[in-house]
């Protein structure tokens, strides 16, 4: 007789996954969902934070918990000026973590008169809330890239796709650099032809692809660009332009949130050609269904035994391991 296998969810440890959180800019939230006065509880980097808006329309971030007391400020806490006030005993503070206010208190205890929290360094652009991420603390040491379409009213309203992937944020990005696994794992007809250059941070990759679309398949080119760990975009050309802008943050060690936004020229999305830019969308999200099933059960391989014709999968762990700061354990092959 067989018996069903209980499923169960595999730790981090029993998959191997050994890699720290790398560094980088990451969204943290749409800015047009976080409202002027507005506060919000959200968990990424392994960390509980809090995230509002102030009333000078700027947002900013904090480690959620109180110094006093330690009531999560994004649960109940609400806007007071700039500053966010706690829920509990109403201890306001701005976003360097200093106390600025005790309502009922005729004075600040020393110790959170100065910044008393790590300090999350937060930027709003291409209508995203980015924060910088470094384990330990250093500030930013690149700017998150400005995309012109992001914010022209000739393209197209973004339409959304969101997925939270149980997997290590190294062990997803790979997916780029295996060039094998689109054949397998997508069916593709070919393999892609792709040229990567590594320059510092960046890494930019020119694929020249067959699309599959309602009209045949079409050769197409397949611009991909990611600053850091946590920013990227592809712009796919030949048939219908579209961009992609990508943004994985990682919320624990073993889980990522991912942001798919598209975009395309007004005048393709709504004219004769919809169907066809309709379709290459529809084709990204199903592929990273597709990868989904594989990254979710997963182990992380330190030592892959690689042959040839798997691409540049050695490379490009080196170049991702300039993100860690903790010392190098296994993550370069
Ligand atoms: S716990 Fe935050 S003010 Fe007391
Ligand atoms: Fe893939």
């Amino acid at each position: 007789m067989m018996t069903a296998t209980a499923k169960r969810t595999l730790s981090a440890e029993e998959r191997g996954i050994t890699l720290p959180l790398p560094f980088g800019w990451y969204v943290v939230e749409y800015g047009e969902d976080l409202a002027v006065g507005e506060v919000k509880a959200i968990r990424y980097f392994g960390k509980e934070l809090v995230l509002w808006r102030g009333e000078d329309g700027q947002a900013r971030m904090l480690d959620a918990y109180c110094r006093h007391l330690g009531a999560h400020l994004g649960h109940g806490g609400r806007v007071e000026g700039n500053a966010v006030v706690c829920p509990f005993h109403a201890w306001a503070y701005d976003e360097r973590g200093t106390v600025v206010d005790i309502p009922y208190s005729k004075s600040i205890p020393p110790q959170v008169k100065r910044p008393c929290m790590r300090t999350w360094p937060v930027v709003e652009r291409n209508r995203l809330i980015w924060a910088w991420y470094h384990p330990e603390g250093a500030d930013p040491m690149w700017e998150v890239e400005t995309l012109p379409e992001a914010t022209d009213p000739s393209w197209s309203e973004w339409q959304r796709r969101e997925w939270h992937v149980n997997v290590h944020i190294q062990d997803m990005a790979e997916n780029g650099a295996d060039t094998a696994h689109f054949r397998y794992t997508h069916g593709t007809a070919d393999f892609p032809d792709q040229k990567t250059e590594f320059d510092g941070h960046v890494l930019r990759t020119l694929i020249s692809a067959k699309m599959e679309t309602p009209r045949g398949t079409v050769d197409g080119a397949i611009r991909a660009v990611s600053v850091g760990p946590g920013q990227s975009w592809t712009r796919f050309t030949g048939i219908s332009e579209t961009l992609l802008i990508a943004a994985v943050t990682p919320v624990d060690i073993d889980m990522v949130h991912v942001r798919f936004n598209f975009s395309q020229p007004k005048e393709q999305a709504e004219g004769p050609g919809a169907r066809v830019a309709a379709a290459i969308i529809a084709d990204v999200n199903k592929q990273l269904e597709q990868d989904k099933r594989i990254w979710e059960h997963k182990i992380y391989e330190p030592r892959p035994i690689l042959c040839q014709g798997d691409g540049e999968i050695d490379r490009w762990r080196r170049f991702y391991s300039q993100f860690y700061a903790e010392p190098k354990r296994e993550q370069a092959a």
